[in-house]
């Protein structure tokens, strides 16, 4: 076994892969010849380590009940301690095989039926979904998008509160699918309006990790003591080391009372065991793993960098917004003056690209695409001779 090599090309067909294989079936296209550039998992190998320690417990064999041990909790709580500075409690911790299914839980526990719930668009399509599937209502707080790039909008933000009493505020730290990272100072004016109006804010902070170089992290954890009753964060190591089909997510929730009943909800439906094979890989990540992930980062940082430059060149009508973190380009390619069913057909026909389409991120994301750059530089190559391919018609 190797260290991974990022720039290797690694078929994922006939894996099960749902970026690779299942593109027909979930975009309902008959086309099975795109670049896959939508689902955000990345097309690398986990770090050697992680593959090692999976290796290892593969080889004793047995697979029965498996729980959390010392060494897991140990693990992550090094991890962000070390990595972004943040002493995490052992108590605050809860666990679930995913953030997408904890939050569907929190929400369920945290409001009622018919309830509005507030996200900020664009937004991860996931809220939208368990939001309206769960029974309650998507309060969209629209993010302003100006020339400093995405901000909250915060005047808005109020007049929703005041207006529809929200219980919840789902946030996406950093955010996808525009990579903006929040800083310290906007998450403390965020808290200090939510804690005005009595909302608990859900912090989903799965791409934490995945910042561009000089960026931090900021956690709703590391703000003032007093709102930790009233925040939970959602962390992972899945994006991180690509580790997503191996199921396991931490919720952090400082909060006994919401901690307890929502421990309750997981036992009230059986989901209180472990995958022994994701623990495994889990702590062997956050243990062993940080040397990859500065790598990753350099090479995602590295592909950023190139695939703008390339794109101004090759297709300058296509505009990448800034971004502080993830390995998501989120592109306004209004310029083109298409719809959005014409800008997929000519990303279909035309680019051979298969994207995840702004519009599957709310109103904000008429017109924009989001392109995943967690890829070998050689299918960056490829999306950028596809975009070129496209023309604004004058
Ligand atoms: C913001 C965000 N939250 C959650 C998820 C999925 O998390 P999980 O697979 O643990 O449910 C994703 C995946 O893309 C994501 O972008």
């Amino acid at each position: 076994m190797k260290q991974t090599d990022f720039n290797q090309i690694i078929n994922r067909h006939h894996t099960g892969s749902v970026k690779w294989d299942f593109i027909d079936r979930y975009l309902q296209l008959d086309e099975t010849d795109l670049l896959p550039m939508w689902v955000s998992d990345f097309d690398f190998q986990c770090p050697l380590e992680v593959r090692q320690a999976l290796h290892h417990r593969v080889e004793h064999g047995i697979f029965g009940y498996s729980e959390r041990d010392d060494q897991y909790y140990q693990a992550v709580m090094d991890w962000f301690s070390k990595r972004h500075q943040l002493p995490l409690q052992r108590e605050w911790f809860t666990s679930i095989e995913g953030v997408v299914p904890g939050l569907a839980i929190l929400i369920q526990l945290l409001s009622q039926p018919g309830d509005p719930i507030v996200i900020q668009g664009p937004y991860y399509g996931s809220f939208a979904k368990i939001v309206t599937l769960n029974g309650r209502e998507v309060l969209e707080n629209p993010l302003a998008f100006g020339p400093q790039g995405y901000q909250f909008d915060f005047d808005h933000l109020e007049a929703c509160f005041e207006q529809r009493k929200p219980p919840l505020l789902l946030l996406c730290n950093p955010h996808n699918p525009t990579g903006r990272c929040w800083t310290r100072d906007e998450l403390t004016q965020l808290m200090t309006l939510c804690s005005r109006y009595g909302v608990t804010v859900i912090s989903d902070e799965i791409w934490a990790d995945l910042l561009l170089p000089g960026e931090t992290f900021t956690s709703v954890l590391h703000l003032d003591e007093s709102w930790q009753d009233h925040v939970i964060s959602a962390t992972s190591a899945s994006k991180s080391f690509g580790l997503s089909s191996l199921r396991i997510s931490n919720f952090l929730i400082p909060n006994d009372q919401t901690r307890n009943a929502f421990v309750e909800r997981l036992n009230a439906h059986g989901l209180d065991v472990f995958n022994a094979l994701s623990m495994t890989a889990a702590t062997a990540a956050y243990q062993q793993g940080e040397t990859w992930l500065d790598a990753l980062q350099q090479y995602l940082a590295n592909n950023r960098r190139w695939f703008e430059q390339a794109l101004a060149y090759a297709a300058p009508w296509c505009k990448m917004t800034r971004a502080e973190g993830t390995y998501l380009a989120w592109l306004d390619c209004r310029a083109l003056g298409l719809d959005d069913n014409a800008l997929q057909q000519a990303l279909i026909h035309q680019s051979k690209i298969a994207a995840s389409m702004g519009v599957s991120f709310g109103e904000q994301g008429k017109g924009f695409i989001r392109l995943n750059l967690g890829c070998p530089r050689q299918y960056l190559e490829s999306a950028i001779a596809g975009l070129a391919r496209l023309k604004p018609s004058l």
